[in-house]
């Protein structure tokens, strides 16, 4: 299983679409950790966050993260270039908000492709590139709630209009995605959608690393629970 020590995605992206509010119910993928730390930052009073990943190594890998944003360690995490396409990120002014936070954090190991066991009903969800059972999580989901998936723009489209959107989800429904495809629990919010697709492309990786650029950016698709 390959275990991921930086996100090629973009931060910016992440947090913006997602508009976390103080007392969200988060569930986001673990992966290194930057992601739901930068997420982290935002919450306040009830506000919690789940990091989920199926992998074990990865989430002992992101707690090494966790406890050196708890040290506030700004130097530290720069070193470890955990985010290469936000450089300087986690700068110590955010330190101290998310290591504040740390309280709110759970960690869960679980395959998004199966059932999520578990009593806590989210209200944003960031899912990285999981091609989870979108299914099965709207169990979990609070109707109204936003999701933030990363699709892979395999074809290199570039989408530089809200009906670019359109034609790149039709493009990819009724294929092995159509798990992923709109459903009687999701709808497309074209507006976050195409804001997100903008920032996304912005600062796109084009050294070092084995991500070849054109794989990058993502897609990000912005659904709604309905
Ligand atoms: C999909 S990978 C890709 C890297 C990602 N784009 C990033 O920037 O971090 C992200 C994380 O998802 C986890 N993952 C992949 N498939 C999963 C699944 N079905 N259930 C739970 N976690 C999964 C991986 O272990 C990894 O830590």
């Amino acid at each position: 299983m390959e275990t991921w020590s930086y996100t090629n995605e973009n931060l910016e992206a992440i947090t913006q679409s997602l508009n976390i509010q103080p007392d969200d119910k988060v569930l986001a993928v673990c992966s290194i950790g930057a992601q739901f730390l930068a997420l982290l930052e935002f919450l306040k009073g009830s506000g919690l966050l789940v990091a989920v990943d199926y992998n074990p190594q990865q989430l002992d890998l992101a707690k090494t993260i966790v406890d050196i944003a708890v040290r506030r360690d700004a130097r530290a995490l720069a070193r470890l270039d955990i985010c290469p396409r936000n450089q300087g990120y986690f700068n110590r002014r955010r330190l101290k908000r998310i290591a504040m936070n740390m309280p709110k954090v759970r960690f869960m190991q679980n395959d998004l492709r199966e059932r999520l066991e578990i009593k806590e009903r989210f209200t944003k969800v960031y899912l990285s590139n999981v091609l989870a059972n979108l299914n099965a999580l709207a169990e979990v989901v609070e109707k109204g709630s936003l999701i933030y998936l990363a699709y892979k723009n395999h074809r290199g489209t570039k989408i530089t209009s809200k009906k670019g959107i359109e034609n790149f989800i039709q493009y990819y429904y009724g294929n092995r995605f159509a798990d992923l495809a709109l459903s009687d629990f999701y709808a497309i919010d074209v507006e976050r959608t195409f804001k997100a697709i903008q920032l996304e492309s912005k600062k796109p990786l084009t050294e070092g690393g084995f991500f070849n650029p054109m794989h990058v950016p993502w897609c990000p698709l912005i659904y709604r629970r309905i």
